[in-house]
């Protein structure tokens, strides 16, 4: 089984006060950053952008886990300056060339994934295997932080984790992204996910610090 890792959802973050939650994350041991990059048109939402990660990048070293929740991603990759740590997922339905997308990822040195949202189901990725790192399962509709978990969401977690094992592929990563709450993330582990998105139902929570809150998390995930 993969070592389970966190990636706190920034646009969660305390954005008065993004420095604090940086150094917090830091000493929490947060494996990757989580920027959910919307255009308002892949959803009904506007967020993150690339001038914002460049910034952050100036005040971490943890590397990037960038959602482009997108339309056409595959023309956009060159906007952001991607490190070789990075890791992009781009959305299945968000393009019909959605391979050659991985490939501007491949080219511009980061790592690939492909996110598929609820609906979608997993076979959609058989062709796309060779090429990705992760597959990120929208565990609630894409666009808004604050959501609960799509229940059928956690077997095709189960469903993706078998699919990939049985094509050979059981070093891709599997990650859950959406409401991965204290209660809900046992169980996304237990369906055999291993990176997991944490926002406002855990890290990012009124009623948690963020060391705080991975520590419980980390517990929940041994
Ligand atoms: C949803 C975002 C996630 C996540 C935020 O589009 O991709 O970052 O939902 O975390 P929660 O769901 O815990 O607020
Ligand atoms: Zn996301």
């Amino acid at each position: 089984m993969i070592k389970a890792t966190l990636s706190p959802s920034m646009m969660c973050a305390d954005h008065l006060h993004l420095e604090i939650d940086l150094k917090a994350l830091e000493a929490s041991g947060a494996e990757l950053l989580h920027f959910d990059i919307m255009d308002g048109v892949f959803v009904p939402n506007l967020m993150l952008n690339n001038e914002m990660m460049k910034s952050i990048r100036t005040a971490t070293k943890i590397p990037f886990d960038v959602h482009m929740m997108i339309v056409n991603p595959e023309q956009k990759i060159k906007w952001f300056s991607l490190q070789p740590q990075d890791i992009v997922s781009v959305h299945y339905e968000s393009t019909p060339h959605v391979h050659r997308a991985l490939q501007e990822i491949k080219n511009a040195g980061a790592r690939a994934a492909i996110a598929l949202n609820p609906a979608t189901p997993v076979e959609v990725i058989k062709y796309l295997l060779p090429d990705i790192d992760m597959v990120l399962i929208m565990t609630v509709n894409p666009g808004f932080a604050g959501q609960k978990l799509v229940g059928q969401c956690l077997e095709k977690i189960r469903l993706t984790r078998k699919y990939l094992d049985d094509a050979g592929y059981n070093k891709i990563s599997l990650q859950a992204d959406g409401n991965c709450s204290f209660e809900n993330v046992p169980k996304m582990r237990a369906a055999g996910a291993d990176s997991f998105v944490v926002g406002s139902s855990s890290v990012f929570s009124k009623d948690w610090t963020i060391e705080s809150a991975s520590k419980e998390l980390r517990k929940l995930l041994k």
